[in-house]
């Protein structure tokens, strides 16, 4: 149920500066050297779209990717301010995340999100693709119902399966400090695999990671479930020290 790859993905949101490429070769240092036997680590930075040009042309290790936060639902038109999928993919990005929280609650619908899956896919992006209950939705139980429907409402057969990371992050965990319990996690995780690869009509399982709070002291208690392929970090992901021991506590 797991898959071939453990993926580290920084979200740096509305923070960075071009000074932070010194990262880049931390990193990638790191994740050589901190791995086990059956998974390739893969680390990707999504960063703000004024920084990917001068990332991509700089970077020059190739075990590093670099992605966007986000794009517009339409492929051109008239919506100033908005970068379509096919410019982050024009600039050199591999990796779009779509669906964050933070976006759904500046107006993206499960239907937008839908648009921007199917734009980034036909630009030969990498999605990652955020779902996750609210407080409130899981105080009232609502948490399966709620990501089946995040699911089954954006992505469907013409969506590939090997080009799509479901990132499993709790509204109220994001940036609060709070993580689900383990056994919790266990079940959401069993749950996403098996009503995802349903949905997809997948011959195996999507890669699905899990995002919110994640850091260097909590990163272990996640490695013990095995179904979780990797982690959306977001505060952590700024600060290379902090970084790199998420890579290295995951496999203590
Ligand atoms: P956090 O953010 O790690 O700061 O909680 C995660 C995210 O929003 O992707």
């Amino acid at each position: 149920m797991t898959n071939k790859l453990m993926f580290f993905i920084g979200n740096w949101k509305m923070y960075g500066e071009n000074s932070l490429i010194r990262i880049i070769k931390a990193l990638h240092e790191a994740s050589i050297k901190f791995k086990n036997k059956n998974k390739k680590n893969k680390v990707v930075l999504c960063i703000p779209y004024t920084l990917i040009n001068f990332f991509v042309k700089k970077k020059k290790i190739k075990s590093i990717s670099i992605g966007a936060q986000n794009c517009h639902h339409e492929s051109l038109g008239p919506f100033t301010g908005s970068i379509s999928a096919k410019m982050v993919k024009d600039v050199g990005a591999e990796y779009i995340i779509i669906g964050h929280s933070e976006n759904r609650s500046d107006g993206d619908t499960n239907k937008k999100i839908k648009m921007k899956i199917k734009l980034a896919q036909e630009n030969k992006l990498n999605i990652i693709f955020c779902i996750g209950e609210t407080l409130n939705e899981k105080k009232t139980k609502k948490t399966f119902s709620v990501l089946k429907k995040q699911l089954s409402d954006s992505i469907d057969k013409s969506t590939n399966s090997k080009k799509i990371i479901i990132a499993y992050e709790p509204v109220w965990s994001i940036g609060t400090g709070r993580t689900p319990k383990s056994n919790e996690l266990k079940k959401i995780f069993l749950f996403l695999k098996n009503t995802s690869k349903k949905i997809l009509h997948a011959k195996s399982y999507p890669a699905i990671i899990y995002g919110g709070s994640v850091n260097d002291k909590n990163v272990s208690i996640f490695s013990s479930i095995s179904e979780i392929d990797g982690f959306l970090i977001g505060g952590a992901s700024l600060s290379v020290k902090k970084f790199i021991a998420i890579i290295k506590n995951y496999y203590k």
